[in-house]
């Protein structure tokens, strides 16, 4: 694995101010200083439990927070620093974002129309059957709408509007959820591949299991905290290389281990 840095993050706090009964202001830091580093050709899996900041993390990173977010600290893309300019200009080119929900495609747009959008007029077609083929998908599946379309489908047309060639940062939130086995693996593989690639790519998952099996590097987020980051062999045996309690009961907990009930460990979402 190439130790050429992709992102680093460092210092991070998201915040929000919220209004409560009238004009009264309180701030929520949902964030509060996180740091994490992803490499070139890594899988880097982000997991936490629902609500410890996986997606303002990406959102952060993407500089697509809310209007009402307050943001500080440090993130340096390719060693330089991640400008709103900069972010603006790289967004769905060098750094592809895939998103939580299959409801960021259109409902109302045929899924290879939307495929196609931003890609160059001359080889739109062409690079939209060569994606349609990437992903596992017919070539009339082009002409369907997304209520069409199984959930795993959608999930591979999401990834078909999102990355692009050259891609050098994959952000996917929860890219695996409810999905048949199959399109679970399909998915998996290609993660995997974007990171042969040489791309770097952040999983954020609370599907331990499946993100342990591809990926490099781990990092565990509490309460907006990166408590750990770890490779991925730590995540062995009784857990004895995983050095933050958090994280070595998430490993004990799960079903193929002991199955330790531990009131905290809860990865729903
Ligand atoms: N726009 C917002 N305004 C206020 N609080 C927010 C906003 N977005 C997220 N949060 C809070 O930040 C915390 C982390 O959210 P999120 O990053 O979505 O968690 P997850 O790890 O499940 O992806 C949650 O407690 C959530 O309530
Ligand atoms: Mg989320």
């Amino acid at each position: 694995m190439s130790s050429k840095s992709v992102l680093s993050v460092k210092n991070l706090s998201v915040s929000f101010s919220q209004y409560v009964k009238g004009l009264k202001q309180k701030i929520i830091t949902p964030i509060g200083c996180l740091n994490i580093d992803l490499k070139a050709g890594e899988v880097h899996a982000v997991i936490g439990a629902s609500g410890s900041g996986k997606s303002l993390l990406a959102h952060a990173v993407l500089g697509i927070l809310p209007s009402n977010a307050i943001c500080s600290g440090t993130m340096d893309y390719m060693g330089e620093p991640l400008t709103e300019k900069r972010i603006k200009q790289l967004r769905g080119k060098e750094i592809a974002f895939i998103p939580q929900s299959v409801n960021y495609l259109d409902p109302l747009m045929k899924v290879g129309k939307q495929i196609k959008i931003g890609l160059p007029k001359e080889s739109a077609s062409k690079t939209e059957a060569q994606l349609l083929q990437q992903y596992g998908l017919k070539q009339g599946d082009k002409e369907r709408y997304p209520f069409e379309l199984s959930g795993g489908m959608l999930r591979r047309i999401l990834f078909a509007t999102s990355v692009r060639e050259g891609v050098k940062l994959v952000i996917a939130d929860e890219p695996t959820p409810g999905i048949h086995p199959e399109a679970l693996s399909a998915i998996l593989n290609q993660l995997r591949a974007f990171a042969d690639e040489g791309a770097s790519v952040m999983l954020i998952t609370h599907d331990i299991v499946s993100a342990l099996s591809i990926s490099d590097r781990v990092t565990v987020l509490r309460e907006g905290e990166a408590i750990e980051t770890v490779d991925v062999d730590c995540f062995h045996g009784k857990g004895e290389k995983l050095s933050h309690p958090y994280t070595k009961a998430l490993w004990r907990s799960l079903p193929t281990n002991e199955f330790t009930l531990y009131q905290e460990v809860k990865l729903c979402h």
